[in-house]
């Protein structure tokens, strides 16, 4: 990302003169924040395409998105069911709201290592242990392009009365191509949060909220995006925003069609030649994936997904969106074509020649790691004083920040969580096989409650 891959997606004439189109409340210029001239009429456009009843423009990424959601949905003390690989900026809302987290831990895939699946019978089960809470929020599709069962997850959630929040920060293309799984908002998610930079030809932090049906107060929710986004929003960002939607639903579809034409015959190539495993030819996990996701798992090489990052940037020019320990993670866009896919296979090929069939094979083992007891609730951390403590002297304090591997930017600690043994040894794994983990210092501090 950005899913315009250095303006390739854009017809070169609107990329011209980028500077006119900075401008600010002016009148005939409409206002963000009440909307009712041309932004209401480009989010109504919005809203038509997308299939809500409701779309607004964000200029502060998906983030403010699923705080404006959380914040609009929930009151302080009220507890929402969790999806444990969301982003930080759930966990992030969750604190300004006040809201208590009931996590639910999606399905493991020890293959690629990473998280896959929600299934809907965890989330049933947890509403039923917690008839109380207030809805559920879920990550669909997730870094690596797994789409969870949405359907049935929204009709298991509406079936108890509750709400559905799907943060599709990486589904935005979804709805243009019936080869593509899925949008949330077409399985009945009330709202659905997408990050048009990601996928679409937009501009880094241009994203949209969408609002379907009625369960959750529009008025509510827009009330919070007043509070939380800039009183001046950039035009520049969400004429782009208005620019992706009118592509993906002028040309989204034929676009897609050519993308996933060149995904699968890269896909073809690499599982011939090569012995790296692609994560859409996974017998279990296939069905479920978004095929412009590229998800290279690399152990056949005996070196890490960071190190392979690194070799393809270094040595082939070529940049990943990220890696982890297993793998590597490529968002193919509409903006991709041959060229790029070619030079993506070339690189991999001759990676492939000079590792494959290492004498000495990997000692990384990437377990699953189990959600750390929750000590303090994460609203009142903020209140609580911390110290800094090296990460090896953690074990049994409680985190007053977010860590977090980033990206994908999915913690493993959240804050007032306790640090365990198993969380200390992993987060030293990522950063010496070369990854980077948010909330640990350059030096190994970590952010602790202080006594
Ligand atoms: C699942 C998920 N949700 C939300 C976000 C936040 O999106 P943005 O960067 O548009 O604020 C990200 C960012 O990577 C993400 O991966």
């Amino acid at each position: 990302m950005p899913g315009h891959k250095l303006g390739k997606g854009i017809p070169t004439r609107l990329l011209k003169d980028l500077h006119l189109l900075d401008m600010t409340e002016i009148p005939g210029l409409d206002n963000l924040h009440f909307p009712h001239g041309v932004i209401k009429e480009a989010q109504d456009l919005a809203a038509k395409a997308f299939g809500a009843d409701n779309t607004s423009f964000l200029v502060n990424g998906s983030t403010c998105g699923v705080h404006a959601a959380i914040l609009g949905l929930c009151k302080p003390g009220d507890r929402l069911i969790v999806s444990r690989d969301c982003h930080k900026s759930v966990i992030g809302a969750m604190m300004l709201a006040s809201v208590k987290p009931i996590y639910i831990t999606p399905e493991y895939d020890s293959l690629f290592g990473v998280s896959s699946l929600m299934l809907s019978s965890t989330v049933e089960q947890a509403i039923k242990n917690n008839p109380d809470a207030i809805g559920v929020i879920v990550t669909r599709p997730n870094y690596y392009g797994l789409c969870s069962d949405i359907d049935s997850i929204s009709e298991v959630v509406h079936s108890y009365n509750k709400v559905l929040i799907v943060d599709e920060a990486h589904g935005a293309h979804l709805k243009f191509s019936s080869r593509l799984p899925c949008c949330a908002l077409d399985a009945g998610a009330d709202v659905c949060i997408q990050s048009a930079h990601k996928t679409l030809p937009a501009l880094t932090q241009g994203a949209y909220i969408h609002i379907k049906g009625n369960r959750v107060d529009v008025e509510k929710v827009n009330f919070m995006l007043q509070l939380i986004q800039t009183s001046s929003p950039s035009y520049v960002i969400m004429t782009f925003l208005d620019i992706a939607r009118a592509i993906m639903e002028n040309y989204g579809s034929e676009l897609i069609e050519n993308l996933l034409n060149e995904v699968n015959r890269f896909e073809n190539m690499l599982n011939e030649n090569t012995s790296f495993k692609i994560m859409s030819k996974h017998p279990l996990l296939s069905q479920h994936i978004d095929k412009t996701r590229l998800v290279v798992n690399v152990r056949n090489t005996g070196k890490t997904g960071f190190f392979i990052e690194k070799m393809l940037r270094d040595s082939f020019n070529v940049q990943v969106e990220m890696s982890d320990l297993y793998n590597i993670v490529c968002i193919a866009t509409t903006a991709d074509g041959r060229k790029e896919f070619d030079t993506l296979y070339s690189s991999l090929n001759e990676i492939d020649k000079q590792f494959k069939n290492p004498t000495e094979p990997t000692d990384i083992n990437v377990k699953e790691l189990l959600i750390p007891p929750q000590k303090v609730s994460p609203d009142k951390v903020m209140q609580c004083k911390g110290e800094k403590r090296k990460l090896t002297e953690c074990v049994g304090k409680v985190s007053k920040g977010i860590i977090t591997p980033y990206p994908p930017g999915i913690p493993v600690v959240c804050p007032g969580e306790l640090i365990t043994l198993e969380v200390v040894e992993y987060i030293i794994n990522v950063i010496k096989a070369g990854g980077t983990v948010n909330g640990v210092t350059d030096n190994w501090e970590v952010t602790v409650l202080a006594h």
